[in-house]
């Protein structure tokens, strides 16, 4: 039970033995710096940790000459792929049935993800942007209204005058039809914001995630001729994920993908596990477009709500990478993107194994 407790509890939990090799790794030590239990166990952890939280100031002689709880905060480590962490964490000499000392435990947590502090926050922060923002969306959803009313207006006239004309009518209602979707898709997009909603963690194969979402995406994938090229590795284990929620991530991201390319595009999908064979932690997916790319400034704004570069015909909302990153994080993933103007750009996602 303990065993299950410590495997899967939010904080990362660490062992070391008395020469500082790491004996355990928990579930959420993987999450929060990116190593797979494998790939960590009898190294010494400050090959791992490339940081201070094992530099000059090691607190493991201390905590040992103490034999109490040493409390550090605010250590920042670095991850695997290099994201810097603030942690805090708690260190404690770790003693066998028969009291022996034979290492060290550390407990830490990701102070940058403080979950509950953090939600609460976002949920404020999005109830105050969206009252400042109502005002916006009721001009946003009034905009197509009012050329909805137009056509309509002008076909029923039409109507009642007996002028059929099958040309203007097909184009008078492919106007009334796309400015229907629009609003929907403006609602449905506000309230997936809006919603507070707890992933429903299961198995979910991320190959069949793809191969179930991309049907849906035909139409734009027809209409700009693009190329899609998948390679999934073989026999990738499972993620712990929500269906419908992972779903709304790679739709958001292929339909960016889809908007940033030109006729006869190219988007690349890549899925791919990280860890040892049969034990993986990780399991990866890349978006890679060759389309406009994201300029260097506008990399740490594309997930601020409402952030949208994109205007006229196909106009933006700004919520798609909000929502995506919202979802990734409730995961326990990471996502980033590289990219470069003129060429194209690569979102990555990591979520863990079960
Ligand atoms: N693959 C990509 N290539 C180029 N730019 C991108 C890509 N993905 C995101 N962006 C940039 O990030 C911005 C924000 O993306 P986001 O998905 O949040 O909003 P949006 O696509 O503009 O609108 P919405 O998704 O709400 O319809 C985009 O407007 C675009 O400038
Ligand atoms: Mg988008």
């Amino acid at each position: 039970m303990l065993e299950g407790l410590l495997k899967n509890m939010e904080g990362g939990v660490f062992t070391v033995d008395l020469d500082k090799k790491i004996i355990s790794f928990n579930k959420g030590a993987e999450w929060i710096t990116g190593y797979c239990l494998e790939e960590v166990l009898g190294q010494p952890c400050d090959t791992i940790f490339n940081s201070n939280i094992c530099d000059g100031s090691c607190p493991f002689e201390k905590t040992i000459k103490k034999n109490a709880p040493v409390n550090i905060n605010e250590v920042v480590i670095q991850s695997k792929d290099g994201t810097q962490i603030v942690t805090s964490r708690t260190l404690f000499p770790l003693h066998d049935i028969h009291g022996n000392l034979r290492g060290m435990t550390v407990i830490f947590r990701d102070k940058t993800e403080l979950k509950n502090l953090r939600q609460q926050l976002l949920q404020s922060e999005k109830l105050a942007v969206m009252g400042q923002l109502a005002a916006g969306v009721a001009h946003e959803i009034n905009n197509p209204i009012n050329g909805i009313i137009t056509y309509m207006h002008l076909l029923l006239k039409n109507l009642r005058e007996n002028k059929i004309d099958p040309e203007t009518w097909k184009g008078n209602l492919e106007l009334v039809e796309r400015e229907t979707r629009r609003i929907g898709r403006l609602v449905k997009n506000l309230l997936n914001f809006s919603r507070k909603t707890e992933p429903d963690l299961r198995s979910v194969s991320l190959q069949r995630l793809i191969e179930e979402s991309l049907p849906l995406l035909e139409d734009q994938f027809l209409i700009k001729n693009i190329n899609i090229i998948k390679h999934y590795e073989d026999k990738t284990p499972d993620v712990l994920g929500d269906f419908n929620q992972l779903q709304q991530v790679i739709i958001n991201l292929i339909l960016n993908a889809v908007q940033a390319v030109d006729k006869q595009g190219n988007i690349d999908i890549n899925v791919y596990s990280e860890g040892k064979k049969g034990s993986e932690c990780f399991v990866h997916f890349d978006i890679t477009d060759n389309g406009s790319g994201i300029p260097e400034e506008d990399l740490n704004k594309i997930f601020d709500p409402f952030f949208t570069t994109k205007v006229g015909d196909r106009a933006g909302i700004g919520l798609g990478l909000s929502i995506v990153q919202q979802i990734v994080k409730a995961h326990h993933g990471r996502i980033s993107f590289k990219s470069q103007v003129g060429k194209g750009t690569t979102v990555s996602v990591r979520l863990p194994t079960p």
